[in-house]
């Protein structure tokens, strides 16, 4: 073989080796072999100049750095679109009502198609492919005039150097427009390795997918791992374009081209909408940020007939979701207590609207944390609400800190330091070597600890205490009446009804549902005793092993680790709790109090009607709360799991059900509603 031809074999082969492990996710071969090919091809190229070319792969790994960005000159601008941020069904039906009014469309005519795709959250690219081959990518600028960013654009693996479609290798000019974004993972990989090597970190996919590019090292920006989307098209010379966006986009995938699979065509308004709100199901489990939906009119002889308004084309809309990231300021940096001592440090802040909800406090995580993201009192940060996860701190913005003097002198507040001692109790604060959670010492003599082990004791999902919440147990425990779970059943309706804001009727009441919590469930009562890494499940598996309290609590180490689903951690962890005297003190205490259950009924369940079953419920069910219809279907021996798998039986849905509603029919799960669960249940 000539080396001309061998040359062309390597980066053929190394491109689609690229493809297999860049677009499709599915490497061939192992990486060490990639790079015997790759360094064949560059020893290769070093030694016959002759032979390099603009496709090559070679080229991807970024060449000397650039004194500046040249500018480019976009043929066709590179404009912006109309952003909706209104509800659902209004966004879109605007959308689709101004759309048919300029094409002069009645009522009565057919719904319009649309092309409904992901708004994605990074930075416009346009590519200029000449006969096929990548001779050009810029940023969009000012959307006439963008900065060359070739070299940078190379290194990415997922953008094809040549294009593999015959009919695009025979255009002298395809330009393809669409975005370079970070997977959340990958950005948080690459944060990692900023932060390893001591240099800044980015507060946000988009800005490090926009700050690598814009890199005049190529070589640095060969190092990033940029993904990318196309959605459009610039110029184009000698490419006979499909009729409808959506066919665009298949050509697309054909010419080797990344485009995301989630995308529809869809008909009319209520297409749109069901596209959004399908979406806006799933945005959390995207492997990366978007900030809404963008909608377009699918047949291009439409669009060209709606042309633009003011540098904004009249046939698409981008209609947004609201935002999960958003400044506020510090207004305090306080310390929670939790039930196993566990501090917490958390950012007081100023109202700010996030994620859908107003946000006023946001976890900090732990102390290392607040040193490594050096947030202090004061400060603007970004904070972070997405989906159902506790609000967080995600960075802050170095040029806002407030400072002593105008002129950017000392900052007016110190960093924030990890207390020594308990702000409750006084204890000493430890944090083992290698840990990141420091924890007050204090036990339950710390009344922080005593209150959370309370309001865990009286929660719904243990002992069921109604109307025993955080106000009454701070005015309980710091009162002296309450020292232990077991002093509740001693309280008094004299004693209750000398407290602050408590009428006789309700002291009635919370003396009610303490006598009523005497009855309940050996599960429900280990779960109860709030005993550290026991949880529920963990709570029901020992109810049912045991079948008793009293042999569990002879159970040793070794015994408690036979239990299926208890590993050594919580083995530990329980035969930490009996070992200490205080602890069986309480136990027999409440059992001195009255509190009972059936004993071995927890076992008999696994003989029951759904043993061996799992539901996930989602949505808001007719008549039963989220609560009612578990332990109805845990009373029958199924389990109840929060997220939709491959094993799940049967997924109970309601009304806006959401994400896992998708999954489950995706799987093939079967779907139940309200009243198929109760036949099942009744079976
Ligand atoms: S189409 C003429 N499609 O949003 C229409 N843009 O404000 C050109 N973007 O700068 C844009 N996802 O960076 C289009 N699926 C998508 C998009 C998208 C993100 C960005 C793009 C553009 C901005 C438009």
């Amino acid at each position: 073989m000539s080396v001309a031809a061998r040359v062309e074999a390597l980066r053929e082969e190394i491109e689609r080796h690229n493809r297999a492990y860049y677009v499709l996710d599915a490497p061939i071969i192992p990486d060490a072999e990639y790079d015997r090919l790759f360094r064949e091809l560059q020893e290769l190229e070093a030694a016959h100049p002759e032979l390099r070319s603009a496709d090559s792969p070679t080229l991807r790994v970024g060449g000397a750095p650039l004194p500046a960005f040249g500018q480019v000159r976009h043929r066709v601008p590179m404009l912006s679109i109309r952003t909706e941020t209104d509800t659902e069904a209004s966004g879109a039906e605007g959308f689709d009502a101004r759309v048919r009014r300029e094409l002069g469309l009645g009522e009565g005519e057919p719904p319009l198609e649309y092309a409904a795709e992901l708004k994605f959250d990074g930075l416009a690219i346009s590519l200029r492919y000449e006969h096929g081959l990548l001779i050009q990518a810029a940023t969009r600028g000012d959307g006439e005039v963008g900065e060359d960013v070739t070299q940078n654009v190379r290194t990415l693996r997922q953008i094809p150097l040549r294009l593999r479609d015959d009919g695009a290798m025979r255009a002298p000019v395809l330009e393809v427009r669409g975005e370079i974004y970070l997977r959340r993972d990958d950005f948080e990989r690459m944060n990692q390795r900023q932060r390893e090597r001591g240099e800044k970190t980015f507060v946000n996919p988009r800005n490090a997918a926009a700050g690598s590019i814009r890199q005049l090292d190529p070589a640095i920006a060969a190092r990033r791992p940029l993904s990318f989307f196309a959605y459009g098209l610039g110029e184009v010379q000698g490419w006979p374009l499909p009729a409808t966006h959506g066919e665009l986009l298949e050509a697309f995938v054909a010419m080797g081209l990344p485009v995301c699979e989630h995308r529809a065509v869809v008909l009319g308004a209520s297409g749109l909408v069901a596209f959004h709100r399908e979406i806006a199901a799933r945005r959390d489990q995207l492997p990366f940020d978007i900030d809404g939906v963008v909608y377009k009119v699918n047949r291009f002889e439409l669009q060209a007939r709606l042309g633009f308004v003011s540098r904004e084309p009249r046939w698409a809309v981008a209609h947004k979701y609201p935002a999960q990231e958003m400044l506020t300021t510090v207004e305090a940096i306080e310390v929670q207590v939790g039930r196993t001592g566990a501090i917490t440090p958390v950012a007081r802040l100023a109202p700010v609207f996030v994620g859908g909800v107003t946000v006023t406090n946001a976890t900090l995580h732990n102390f290392e944390e607040v040193e490594r993201k050096d947030v202090r009192v004061g400060d603007t940060v970004i904070v972070r609400r997405a989906g159902d996860v506790i609000p967080e701190v995600v960075a802050v913005v170095a040029e806002k800190r407030p400072t002593r003097d105008l002129f950017g002198g000392e900052p007016l507040h110190p960093p924030v330091v990890m207390p020594t001692h308990c702000p409750e109790c006084g204890s000493a604060i430890e944090k083992p070597e290698g840990e990141a959670i420091a924890r007050c010492t204090g036990g339950l003599y710390c009344p922080a600890q005593r209150k959370q082990a309370l309001l865990h004791f009286a929660g719904r999902r243990a002992m069921d205490i109604e109307g025993l919440g955080d106000k009454l147990v701070d005015q309980l425990v710091d009162g002296g009446l309450v020292h232990t779970a077991a002093d509740l059943y001693g309280l008094t309706l004299e004693q209750l009804a000398g407290l602050e804001r408590m009428a006789e009727k309700s002291a009635r009441n919370l003396l009610a549902a303490i006598d009523k919590s005497r009855r309940t469930t050996l599960a429900r009562f280990i779960f109860a005793l709030g005993i550290r890494n026991v949880g529920e499940a963990t709570a029901k598996d020992l109810a049912r092993y045991f079948g008793g309290l009293d042999a569990l609590l002879a159970a040793s180490e070794e015994r408690l680790q036979q239990v299926p689903e208890v590993g050594p951690v919580v083995a530990a962890s329980l035969a930490h709790f009996f070992a200490q005297p205080h602890n069986r003190e309480v136990i027999a205490a409440l059992r001195a109090a009255g509190l009972n259950w059936t004993e071995g009924e927890a076992a008999a369940a696994v003989a029951a009607p759904l043993a061996g079953k799992t539901f996930v419920l989602t949505g808001a069910l007719p008549t039963l709360s989220r609560d009612e219809a578990k332990d109805l279907i845990e009373s029958r021996g199924g389990k109840v799991a929060g997220s939709v798998s491959k094993k799940t039986h049967y997924v109970v849905a309601g009304a806006e059900a959401g994400s896992k509603l998708v999954r489950a029919q995706e799987l093939g799960v079967p779907v139940l509603d309200e009243s198929q669960l109760m036949e099942l249940l009744e079976q």
